[in-house]
């Protein structure tokens, strides 16, 4: 049997092989449990001492010698396996970009490239920070302790088995936090990210996205928080003579703490920001509560602030006329190639 079986055309069998599973055949005819090598060392049990020691050398060479080139043959397979799928995959990165089938920028990252474009352009500079936060950064450091109604507020998504207490975050706001431990005044920074709350309906999405902004300075007041954010808006909206209102509310991390409304008017079912009857609330901000800028390591009889977060979907319906927005996220070709942007409309490139 085995040993009728010269080397030589065992090799050429093998190597001719070119699929796995052929491989794998010619594998369970040697080796398997009925195969050729174990049969014949099962025969050996009638031989004599003298005689097993040498039939058995001689088969545990010839199995050897089988295992062998089955393992090279197939690493062989697999290497040209590998070599077909990168053939197959090639990409031609210097190809021109065929602009009828290219894909579109999704609205969301539009309008963060907008928002840095417009920022970037008062000279605040872009900062971003991890999904998955400090419970310290994300409420503590922000004057939200332990049992403050409003870590309940947020519908937060924590993390097992970590022994920080991490959560996802579910604001950009412990950016703040993370920059002003990192850097010394002056600040001026936006922070544009994802953020996340345990909270699913036609309004809201468990993944969505915020624009943060904040300024440490030695004189840094409510007014200028004011002019910035009019100034922002009136550029995002593309809208002169803004019409606002800042009404009084509460934030821990802000102190005094405001919402900024604009004024819309619905014209044929859309709406029109910047003027009309109707408000509508766009933004949180306030002056950072010096309690906030000490957990930071920053002097607060020397420095003050101001901050602001918004949320970006919510510009960006505003802003393009979206009304659902889930839509956002279902990943829908149709959708995105009418609501998307071209590559070629953007002048700001973030890699965000
Ligand atoms: N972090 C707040 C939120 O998620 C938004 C916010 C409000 C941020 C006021 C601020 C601020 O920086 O000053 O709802």
């Amino acid at each position: 049997m085995v040993f009728a079986e010269n080397k030589n055309d065992i090799l050429k069998k093998i190597k001719d092989i070119n699929s796995f599973e052929e491989l794998e055949k010619l594998r369970l005819y040697y080796l398997g449990k009925k195969g050729i090598i174990p049969e014949s060392l099962k025969g050996l049990a009638s031989l004599s001492i003298e005689e097993k020691k040498t039939k058995g050398q001689e088969i545990n060479i010839f199995k050897k010698f089988v295992e062998e080139i089955l393992r090279e043959q197939k690493t062989i397979l697999e290497n040209s396996q590998i070599a077909k799928k990168i053939k197959q995959e090639i990409i031609d990165v210097t190809l021109p970009p065929n602009i009828k089938t290219a894909g579109k920028i999704h609205p969301i990252s539009q309008t963060i490239f907008n928002i840095i474009e417009i920022f970037g352009n008062l000279n605040y500079s872009v900062e971003t920070g991890p999904d998955i936060e400090t419970d310290f950064n994300n409420f503590t450091a922000l004057n939200i302790p332990e049992h403050h109604p409003a870590r309940e507020m947020q519908d937060t998504f924590y993390l097992e088995g970590n022994q920080e207490n991490n959560v996802l975050r579910t604001h950009t706001s412990p950016v703040q936090v993370r920059t002003m431990l990192k850097n010394k005044p002056p600040i001026k920074i936006i922070v544009p990210g994802r953020t996340y709350r345990s909270d699913s309906d036609a309004t809201h999405a468990p993944m969505f996205h915020q624009v943060e902004g904040l300024v440490v300075n030695q004189n840094a007041t409510m007014v200028d928080l004011k002019s910035t954010l009019v100034l922002f808006l009136e550029e995002f909206f593309e809208v002169k003579n803004l019409q606002y209102r800042f009404r009084p509310s509460y934030f821990p991390f802000t102190e005094p703490s405001a919402e900024m409304d604009v004024a819309y008017t619905k014209v044929n079912n859309k709406i029109k920001i910047g003027e009309g009857n109707n408000w509508l609330e766009i933004l949180g901000c306030g002056m950072v509560n010096p309690l906030v800028l000490e957990n930071c390591k920053i002097d607060s009889k020397v420095y003050q602030g101001f901050a602001f977060g918004m949320g970006i979907e919510r510009l960006s319906m505003l802003k393009y006329g979206i009304s659902d927005l889930r839509s956002f996220f279902e990943l829908n070709y149709r959708w995105l190639d009418h609501y998307g942007f071209s590559v070629l409309d953007n002048q700001t490139r973030s890699g965000l």
